[in-house]
């Protein structure tokens, strides 16, 4: 055998292990469970697609596409992208399946890992995992709050509400030419002052000057005009739509208007939920409309909307305000000697076949097999020893009570059944 050799894992992405697994978990069944009260269904679309599906969507002049992107050749030559979100892959799904053809509104939910090569830091990886959910087929505003709605309620069913939601309106093709015209003039003398990626947005891209994280460029775009200043009636309706059925939910929201979010198919409403608590990776989650972009995949003019979850913030997140998941098993079975531990495999199979969580001792002395059950947070222990299976009785004791007693061997599936399967 040749030397051994560690291996790490490579930088900016991480194994999720238990018990942070357990908290992972609990997100995902609140989301499926919340989602599909809303008439959501999962949608699983490749981690692979072709380069253009993204550059097209998200913009060349983004900093996804232009730094972030994990693409390469594969072995014909094609070039392929690590999906760096999930709106683009989901659209393409939508618009080759001819989903458009059902009724709308279609809605979609997704997880799973996305890829963006940026710098690691704090609630930053390169491989990084998100929930999102797509709704195709209504514009009308009621669906935005509907949206925002859910999202509120998924994330209070987990405990967290101090939370600040933001929302925003970039507009539509009529409005935005005249918005972006009036920044590059409000840049023009500032040129100097921006960072080199910023003079290339001014020509390419200027509202991206907004979402740029240089201080300098900060400093530069205070006093800049506001996208919801440019709305034309449409788009402003919509968004006084949208906030009026925020309102009539009760969700408190403040509108920012430098929110233009990193992504360039966003039409209409943005929107992001942040928090204090995370540093500078503040968003938790994030979404908008995307009225433009099933049509610009070769579909029918289609209105859109969806938002992603960051899920080891929102996880962080949880576990900062003191959530924790720990399952533990609801059964130890103890037992001393050869015989009485074989029973006991026969009876922890049997407590299984009812779906219970069951752990047994198989060696060590009963008081190291006891101990190892209270660690494990075991709900009741039972102890098999050779006397037991003479008599055919066993003790059982609830760990969380402190309560004891003797139950019959056969008896014990019933025992146990009574008292944890409700
Ligand atoms: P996004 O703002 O790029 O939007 O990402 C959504 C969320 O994913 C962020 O708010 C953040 O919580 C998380 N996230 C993004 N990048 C990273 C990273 N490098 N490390 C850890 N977490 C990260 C989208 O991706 C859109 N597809 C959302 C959407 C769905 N819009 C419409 N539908």
């Amino acid at each position: 055998m040749s030397s051994p050799q560690r291996y790490n894992a490579l930088k900016g992405v991480q194994d999720i292990l238990p018990p942070d697994i357990y908290l992972w978990q609990k997100v995902e069944s609140a989301a499926r469970k919340i989602f599909a009260s809303y008439g959501f269904h999962e949608i699983k679309a490749p981690i692979i697609e072709s380069t253009a599906l993204f550059t097209r969507s998200i913009g060349e002049t983004t900093d996804i596409v232009e730094k972030e992107m994990y693409t390469f050749p594969d072995k014909a030559g094609r070039s392929i992208t690590l999906r760096p979100e999930g709106t683009a892959p989901v659209v393409r799904a939508y618009v080759e399946h001819h989903l458009h053809t059902l009724p709308p509104p279609q809605k979609f939910f997704y997880s799973g890992p996305m890829f963006r090569y940026e710098r690691p830091q704090k609630g930053r990886f390169r491989q990084f995992y998100q929930i999102g959910v797509e709704a195709f087929g209504v514009a009308s505003a009621e669906l935005d709050g509907e949206i925002i709605s859910m999202l509120r309620v998924l994330l209070e069913n987990l405990g967290l509400r101090e939370l600040n939601f933001e929302v925003n309106s970039i507009g539509c093709e009529e409005c935005r030419p005249s918005y972006r015209n009036s920044l590059q003039d409000f840049f023009s003398a500032r040129l100097d002052d921006l960072c080199p990626d910023c003079t290339r947005r001014y020509e390419s891209n200027p509202l991206r000057i907004l979402d740029c994280k240089v201080e300098r460029c900060i400093e530069t775009r205070k006093g800049a005009p506001k996208v919801t200043d440019f709305l034309c009636g449409e788009c402003r309706d919509h968004f006084e739509g949208v906030r009026s059925i925020l309102r009539l939910l009760n969700i408190s929201h403040v509108v920012n208007p430098n929110m233009v979010r990193g992504l360039d198919y966003y039409t209409r409403t943005t929107f992001e939920v942040t928090t204090e608590h995370l540093g500078s990776q503040k968003a938790v989650a994030a979404g908008g409309r995307y009225d433009r972009l099933v049509e610009e995949f070769g579909g029918p003019s289609t209105p859109a909307i969806g938002f992603a979850i960051g899920m080891e913030r929102l996880t962080a997140l949880l576990k900062e305000t003191g959530v924790t998941e720990v399952p533990s098993p609801q059964v130890f079975v103890a037992s001393i000697g050869k015989r009485a531990t074989q029973e006991g495999l026969l009876l922890a199979e049997r407590f299984r076949a009812k779906g219970l969580w069951v752990e047994v001792g198989y060696e060590g002395s009963l008081r190291s097999q006891l101990r190892r059950a209270d660690k494990l947070a075991s709900h009741y222990v039972f102890i098999m020893g050779d006397d037991e299976l003479l008599s055919g009785k066993m003790q059982w004791k609830d760990l969380r009570d402190g309560s004891q007693g003797e139950v019959e061997i056969t008896q014990a599936e019933e025992f146990v059944s009574s008292r944890l399967i409700r």
